[in-house]
């Protein structure tokens, strides 16, 4: 086989064999194929796209490509989630325990933020005390003890598709939907997955910016699930605004805790996505009947208070301070906490969630490359959402700030915060929250 042969194939419409995408995907990572050649044949794909069976080959092939988590010890059917880059997105914090004390185990890896989205890990260091990193075997027994642990992704995970991706974020070829599909599952195929339960972002702060592209990305991702004998659902959510109010580390912990505290009025966007995720993984790993049975479960263990005590038991377990389960104001802080005023009165008729982030990032809770530090109080509380009224001058969100940040960097956060709000003088529609579902 030659790789050029391959990329031709492909150039002219042809469909690659199981045989003939392992051999391109094991020669790039071995380095036999250079960069210029996997890029023509990412281009390639790009113009003509791929069919159901090449696309679950080349999962399959950057799955296995490295490193496999073996889940096999746990027991249960291991349902993932996950969401294609968020902004405020706390979902994960609340759906771990809110899934476990309903019975079904959550063996998660999770990375770190980068750039305008948050991550899991960091989130999770947040609490004092927590330790993201477990050994295999501390890991399955607490899953298996527990029904939750949620770990850094550690070793040699799919090689292939951190080649594959840096290398489309330089050849203009990102924007592909078999190449992004296959990325997104191939990570949950070698975490360990039996069944996926994926959010799709659409709209402004997303990945996928309209509602068809969204729906063939989920099309896509089901599509390969059903391959490869792993049941996925995706469910579509708007990135219209942050799904949550908070956007940081410390910040979004507490949300987590308002919500699993069952605060009333809180966060309304973020609980009813995270009832719909944890409906369908319920549905998936065999804990409930139907979709409408599973919510109604876990709105029991919301309200009980047993989803809550959940999250105390896993954070203690890893190392953590559980006593912020009941007492948040052991979080760390921030120094200072500034206003965002309006600059009119009216309606908040947009919240671009991407420029929120980008702030968040500018005061330290992101990172603007891999090896940046960041400060886990600080980042921003939105006051007022999208349909909100407001006044001039009155706060729409609210700056954490810590001592790195000094006064001409604040001043220049608080106009991209601001600017990120659109404020109207009739009331907006309000957008949609879960646009659809593909299973
Ligand atoms: N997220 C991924 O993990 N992979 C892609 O290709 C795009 C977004
Ligand atoms: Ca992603």
């Amino acid at each position: 086989m030659r790789a050029v042969d391959l990329i031709q194939a492909k150039r002219d419409g042809a469909e690659l064999s199981e045989a003939e995408i392992r051999f391109l995907i094991d020669g790039y990572v071995s380095g036999a194929i250079p960069d210029y050649q996997m890029s023509a044949w990412a281009m390639a794909v790009y113009f003509r796209g791929m069919t159901a069976a090449e696309t679950a080959a080349l999962t399959l092939a950057m799955a296995e490509s490295g490193d496999t988590v073996d889940l096999s010890a746990v027991r249960g059917v291991k349902v993932d989630k996950h969401s294609t880059g968020g902004v405020g997105d706390t979902t994960t914090l609340v759906l771990a325990p809110l899934v476990a004390s309903a019975g079904v185990p959550v063996a998660k890896m999770s990375g770190r933020g980068l750039g305008h989205t948050g991550g899991t890990i960091d989130k999770l260091e947040a609490i004092p005390g927590f330790r993201v990193e477990l050994t295999q075997d501390a890991f399955t027994a607490q899953v298996n003890a527990l029904g939750v642990a949620v770990i850094s992704q550690s070793g040699n995970i799919t090689p292939a598709d951190k080649l594959l991706y840096g290398l489309r974020d330089v050849t203009a070829t990102v924007e592909s939907i078999p190449l992004i599909a296959s990325s997104i599952m191939s990570k949950k195929i070698a975490a360990g997955a039996d069944a996926i339960v994926l959010d799709v972002k659409t709209g402004g702060g997303a990945f996928m910016k309209t509602i068809d592209d969204s729906i063939a990305l989920a099309r896509a991702m089901v599509a390969i699930g059903a391959e490869v004998g792993r049941r996925t659902v995706a469910v579509i959510s708007g990135m219209d605004q942050p799904l949550g109010n908070s956007i940081g580390n410390a910040l979004e912990v507490r949300e987590a805790l308002s919500v699993l505290r069952g605060e009333p009025g809180v966060s309304p966007d973020l609980i009813e996505v995270c009832l719909a995720l944890g409906a369908h993984m319920l549905v998936l790993g065999g804990a409930a009947d139907s979709y409408d049975a599973a919510r109604a479960e876990l709105r029991e263990k919301l309200a009980s208070g047993e989803a809550l005590r959940k999250f105390a038991a896993f954070v203690s377990a890893q190392g953590g301070d559980s006593a912020v389960a009941d007492e948040p104001s052991r979080l760390p802080a921030a120094a200072r906490v500034v206003p965002v005023p309006a600059p009119r009165a009216g309606y908040v008729g947009a919240i671009r969630a991407e420029d929120l982030g980008t702030a968040a990032m500018w005061l330290g809770a992101g990172r603007a490359t891999k090896e940046a530090t960041i400060d886990l109080a600080v980042g921003i509380r939105m006051l007022k959402r999208i349909g909100d009224r407001v006044e001039a001058g009155e706060p729409l969100a609210e700056l954490h700030v810590g001592d790195a940040t000094g006064e001409a960097a604040l001043a220049e956060v608080v106009r991209k915060a601001s600017d990120a709000y659109a404020v109207q003088d009739a009331p907006p529609a309000k957008p949609p929250l879960i646009y659809a579902v593909v299973t």
